[in-house]
């Protein structure tokens, strides 16, 4: 497709006469493409029916002539105030009741028949006006979803499409009761008219509602995007949809959602707190963590994507983040190329003079001066281009998947067990431990392929429909390789506790060859393990484990369980069944992933410094880069059959530099 960098552009911040010197910057500094009009509905349809699209024609015709294509957002994340002082009704309800009002953005119901409307009138004509020009490539539907929804929308619409999608997933109130568990604190229902979107009780929740709930709202959002990518698919064949999405957010299932998509986006301020993960501390920047949201947005369609809006320099709305180090945005960029992304696109293009975003930097300062930021990039980009033109589409060959599920993270924000036990968060502890060893790994659905991977790990495996039972029965017993850890099993589909068996319940107790009848929930301390003589941390959780078939790989080392094991593994069929029943502290997950890099020979590209990190896009031959996330040059071995791609063979890695180098596949 041939773009490998943009920018987010908003023409409607600035004067006309501004357009053509912009488009001029953004060629010299080697731009492809940029995303425009995701919040311009005020500016494109002024009132009702009265469509405004000459000043979006003009924009567009510079920046053909200037070689540089474009993608259209629908501007359905911010209502125009006439829309609203028109039908209230749209504004969203939240979690405690109260209506959220106009002001600021996605102040909108999603379910909203009125609100529909207008948007299928509007995007079909602007479907219609955009969609044949050759220089508009594609579609960005509304903008980040599930943003700026801190609770969902409970509002009656919302309330009695809530109640027809448990209709039709239960078909009878009988069967629903059964289901939630409704007999407990007298909460039966005689008919699907008396539930109620799961707004602020007076006393606790049911998890089985709840659970649903949270399914339903991002059933709904899948709708929502449904419902306009029809409108641009039949109006404009051909032009791509995509979505930027938010790493590990958590509103929107982004494997249901990717569906409709033809690839996704990611969106990323590592300077902020956007992937959904706590990647910033006074400590500095995560790098894995950034890359564990790369590598999931890469996993969501196990295909390359593109960033769509990159971090470009300082971000903050009231309070402001440091200012990006020499070398730190290029190399953040090229950290989202090496793991997956095939197009940059950053945001923003000018830091705007008006509006809650005013101090979330752009390239270009407030006064359009080009800085540093501007000649960092353009040697960036200068550097990078014919990089991106031979790698676009590979994927690295990653041996290993952990397994990323929305189903276990609503359930577990549902009833977290432990206060700070984060679904996200301790998955990402398996991710880690790979990443600093400098093992790909890919992040996959529990709809996916398994047996493609050698090593399947999947945490928190809580709530388990008997369909993934079986499938991991079944992988295991054809020779893969699973990792379960704690609280697997515990739970039915409809988030109800198994009782056929003892935990982990059902077939996994077989599976694992552990039986577990006691448990101890780490409020305010930890435990220790040892293993191979070595005392590792466990954090949050220890199962008591009993083996049966299985045998103990270490053991806790305190507390009245000190003995018991606690990681098992069971050699299950032609495959091996790992089960971990804590959350492994940091050194604890090192050594658990050394001991699967061992026993599966998972290929490593070697240790490096800390915050270093090798990746690799598996072409006709590897591209094999290197990062480094730190502010001092670092040394890195570079074995001698990989070629260097740029400047000579050099083990040195400048601060925040990146490099690459080239290996004939299969070595
Ligand atoms: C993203 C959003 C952008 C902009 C940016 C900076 O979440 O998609 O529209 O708001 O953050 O706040
Ligand atoms: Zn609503």
């Amino acid at each position: 497709m041939n773009n490998y960098f943009g920018v987010d552009y908003y023409p409607e911040h600035w004067p006309k006469k501004r357009w053509e010197t912009d488009i001029k910057l953004m060629q010299e500094l080697g731009i492809d493409v940029v995303r425009m009009a995701e919040f311009s509905w005020s500016k494109l349809e002024p009132s009702e029916g009265n469509f405004n699209f000459g000043w979006l024609d003009e924009v567009i015709e510079l920046l053909t002539e200037a070689g540089i294509k474009i993608i259209l957002g629908t501007p359905t994340a911010a209502a125009p105030a006439w829309i609203i002082n028109k039908n209230p009704e749209i504004q969203p309800i939240d979690y405690e009741g109260r209506r959220r009002h106009f002001g600021g953005r996605h102040h909108n119901c999603q379910s909203n028949l009125t609100y529909r409307n207008h948007i299928q009138r509007y995007v079909t004509a602007f479907a219609a006006h955009f969609g044949n020009h050759p220089n508009v490539i594609g579609w960005q539907i509304d903008n980040e979803f599930g943003n700026s929804h801190n609770e969902l929308c409970y509002c009656s619409s919302c309330e009695s499409f809530y109640r027809e999608w448990l209709r039709e997933k239960y078909g009878d109130i009988e069967t629903l009761n059964q289901k939630w568990g409704t007999v407990f604190w007298s909460q039966d229902y005689s008919d699907f008219s008396h539930i109620q979107a799961p707004k602020l009780s007076a006393a606790g929740e049911n998890p089985s509602a709840v659970l649903d709930w949270k399914r339903f709202c991002s059933d709904l959002i899948v709708d929502f995007h449904k419902f306009q990518s029809r409108i641009l698919r039949a109006a404009a064949p051909g032009k791509f949809i995509t979505h930027n999405l938010m790493g590990f957010y958590n509103k929107a299932n982004y494997f249901d959602l990717s569906d409709d998509l033809e690839f996704v986006s990611h969106d990323q301020y590592p300077g902020d707190q956007h992937p959904g993960l706590k990647i910033y501390d006074r400590h500095g920047f995560k790098a894995h963590k950034i890359a564990a949201a790369l590598d999931l947005m890469r996993g969501i369609k196990q295909k390359s994507f593109w960033m769509m809006e990159q971090q470009s320099n300082i971000p903050g709305w009231g309070v402001m983040a440091r200012t990006p180090r020499p070398g730190e945005i290029g190399m953040w960029a090229m950290q989202c190329v090496a793991h997956g992304a095939d197009t940059v696109v950053f945001f923003r293009w000018r830091t705007c003079t008006v509006g809650t975003e005013q101090y979330w930097h752009g390239i270009l300062p407030h006064s359009g001066i080009p800085g540093r930021i501007y000649y960092e990039l353009k040697e960036t980009i200068g550097r990078a281009k014919p990089l991106m033109a031979e790698i676009q589409g590979t994927l690295p060959n990653a041996r290993v998947a952990i397994v990323y599920s929305y189903d276990q993270m609503y359930a577990f924000e549902i009833q977290p067990h432990h206060p700070d036990l984060w679904y996200a968060e301790h998955v990402v502890k398996y991710y880690t431990a790979f990443f600093n060893r400098n093992v790909a790994v890919d992040f996959i659905s529990d709809k996916m392929d398994f047996t493609k991977y050698d090593l399947v790990i999947a945490p928190l495996q809580y709530v388990m429909p008997s369909v993934l039972e079986e499938k991991y029965v079944d992988y295991v017993k054809n020779g893969g390789n699973l990792l379960l850890d704690m609280r697997a099993g515990v739970k039915d589909e409809t988030n109800i506790c198994r009782v056929d068996a003892p935990l982990p319940a059902g077939k996994l107790v077989e599976l694992l060859g552990i039986e577990i009848h006691e448990y101890d929930c780490l409020r305010d301390t930890t435990v220790d393990v040892v293993w191979d003589g070595v005392k590792h941390k466990c954090e949050m959780w220890s199962d008591i484990i009993t083996t049966k078939t299985a045998k103990a790989l270490c053991s806790f080392d305190s507390e009245f369980y000190a003995g018991y094991p606690a990681v098992t593994l069971n050699s299950y069929g032609e495959g091996l069944a790992y089960y971990v029943g804590t959350q492994p502290g940091e050194s604890f997950a090192a050594k658990i992933a050394d001991e699967l890099i061992r026993r599966h020979n998972l290929e490593t590209f070697g240790s490096t410094p800390e915050a270093v990190e090798i990746v690799h896009r598996a072409g006709d031959d590897d591209y094999i880069f290197v990062i480094n996330h730190t502010a001092e040059t670092k040394h890195v071995d570079i074995p001698s059959d990989w070629k260097s791609y740029y400047q000579g063979q050099t083990d040195k890695i400048k601060p925040f530099g990146w490099d690459v180098y080239t290996r004939k596949r299969g070595v």
